[in-house]
């Protein structure tokens, strides 16, 4: 058994060995661009892996002129609170990450990355040029600092504006005030530890506010009908709602939409 570890682990090795000289010996003819390949380009961008210079710049790299060529026309992108951003943006590699090793779509939100983006945008539009006030009146929607050196390694949260880009989003409709980072991380807007009140709390309006329809004939016709508490006022929900879901009614259970 202990002879048969030593046998594969000096096989790995010597095929270890044998590799690792096979990359180094490349043929004269390929060019500099394979030599230097650091990964392949993703699905997306496959089609331009003949034509590096599309995104490089020779002796200057990656250019952000060389991606807005082709994305300037990114009207979805730029229609949605949360990616408007790219909008006033200059600098684009540290979410959108090529040449990796595995075939990854090149994309990551990277919070502590947009706030570093946005100081140095910051600093840069505060030397006057041409577009500066364009740029930080769109920067003012999501970046709360004044000046770039107000950000430092263990600021980020407080650096971004969250509600300039999510509070569309806001499920708690303002009821909890508009600066998110006082309850919520970076990473995912579920609060470890959370506890939500018991279904028996009758406070539920004051977390809640009734959908549209409970204001419609709707309610009258559909909701209570349905719940089977006709006389049921619409500031008290927990008459018939559980706290599980929206669509889960007390003691009738499902609602399905059609
Ligand atoms: C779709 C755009 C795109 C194309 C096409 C592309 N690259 Fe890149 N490449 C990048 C990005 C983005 C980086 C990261 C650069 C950075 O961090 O600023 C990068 C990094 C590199 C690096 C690391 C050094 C550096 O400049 O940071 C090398 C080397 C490189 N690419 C070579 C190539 C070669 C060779 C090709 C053609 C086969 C190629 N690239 C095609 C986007 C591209
Ligand atoms: C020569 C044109 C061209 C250049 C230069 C280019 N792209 Fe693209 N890119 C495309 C095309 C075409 C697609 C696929 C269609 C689409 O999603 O719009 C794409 C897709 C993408 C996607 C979506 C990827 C996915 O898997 O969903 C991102 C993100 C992106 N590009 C960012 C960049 C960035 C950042 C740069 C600069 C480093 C860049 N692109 C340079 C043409 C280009
Ligand atoms: C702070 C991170 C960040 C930076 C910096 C950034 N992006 Fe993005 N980008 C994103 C995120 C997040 C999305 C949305 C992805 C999604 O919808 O799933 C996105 C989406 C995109 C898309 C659409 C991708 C698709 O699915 O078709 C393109 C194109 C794009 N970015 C290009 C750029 C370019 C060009 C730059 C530089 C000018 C840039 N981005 C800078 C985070 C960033
Ligand atoms: C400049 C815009 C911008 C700012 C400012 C911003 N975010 Fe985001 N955030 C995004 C984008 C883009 C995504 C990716 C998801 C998407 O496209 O909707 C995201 C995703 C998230 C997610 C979801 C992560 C996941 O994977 O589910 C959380 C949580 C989040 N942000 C919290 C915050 C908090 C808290 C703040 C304030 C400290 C903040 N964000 C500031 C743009 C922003
Ligand atoms: C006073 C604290 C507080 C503030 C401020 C706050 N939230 Fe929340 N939020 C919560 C709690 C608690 C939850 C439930 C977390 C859980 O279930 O883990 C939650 C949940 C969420 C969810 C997940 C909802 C779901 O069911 O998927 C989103 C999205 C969210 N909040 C967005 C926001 C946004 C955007 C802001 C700022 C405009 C904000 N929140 C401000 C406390 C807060
Ligand atoms: C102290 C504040 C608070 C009170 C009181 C409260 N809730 Fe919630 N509730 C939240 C938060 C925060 C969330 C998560 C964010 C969201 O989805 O709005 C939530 C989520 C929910 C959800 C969505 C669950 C899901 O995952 O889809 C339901 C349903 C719900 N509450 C019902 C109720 C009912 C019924 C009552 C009264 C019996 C009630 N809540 C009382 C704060 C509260
Ligand atoms: C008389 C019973 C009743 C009362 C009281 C009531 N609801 Fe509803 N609600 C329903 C029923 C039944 C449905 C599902 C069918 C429908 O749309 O009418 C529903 C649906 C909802 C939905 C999902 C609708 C959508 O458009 O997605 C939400 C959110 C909701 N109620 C919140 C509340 C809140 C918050 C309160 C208290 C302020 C409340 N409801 C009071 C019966 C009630």
């Amino acid at each position: 058994m202990k002879q048969f570890a030593l046998w594969s682990a000096l096989i790995i090795a010597v095929a270890t060995a044998a590799s690792l000289a096979m990359v180094h010996f490349k043929p004269t003819s390929a060019t500099w661009q394979q030599l230097v390949r650091p990964g392949p380009l993703s699905a997306r961008h496959a089609y331009l892996s003949d034509r590096c210079t599309t995104c490089h710049e020779p002796a200057v790299g990656v250019t952000v002129a060389n991606c807005t060529a082709c994305h300037a026309n990114a009207e979805r992108l730029l229609g949605r609170q949360p990616t408007a951003f790219h909008a006033s943006i200059e600098e684009c590699a540290a979410c959108h990450i090529e040449h990796q090793p595995t075939n990854l779509r090149p994309l990551v939100m990277d919070h502590v990355a947009l706030a570093k983006v946005g100081a140095r945008t910051l600093a840069r539009a505060s030397r006057s040029d041409a577009d500066s006030a364009a740029t930080l009146k769109s920067l003012e929607t999501w970046l709360r600092i004044q000046r770039p050196e107000q950000l430092d390694a263990n600021s980020t949260r407080e650096a971004l504006n969250c509600a300039g880009c999510h509070d569309r989003r806001d499920p708690h409709f303002k009821r909890f005030g508009s600066d998110c980072a006082q309850c919520h991380g970076l990473e995912s807007w579920i609060i470890a530890g959370y506890q939500h009140p018991s279904s028996r709390s009758k406070e539920c309006v004051q977390c809640h506010q009734p959908p549209p329809s409970h204001f419609m004939e709707h309610f009258s016709m559909v909701s209570q009908k349905f719940a089977g508490k006709e006389h049921a006022r619409v500031d008290e929900c927990f008459e018939c709602h559980n706290t599980t879901s929206w669509n889960d009614i007390v003691n009738v259970g499902f609602y399905k939409h059609h």
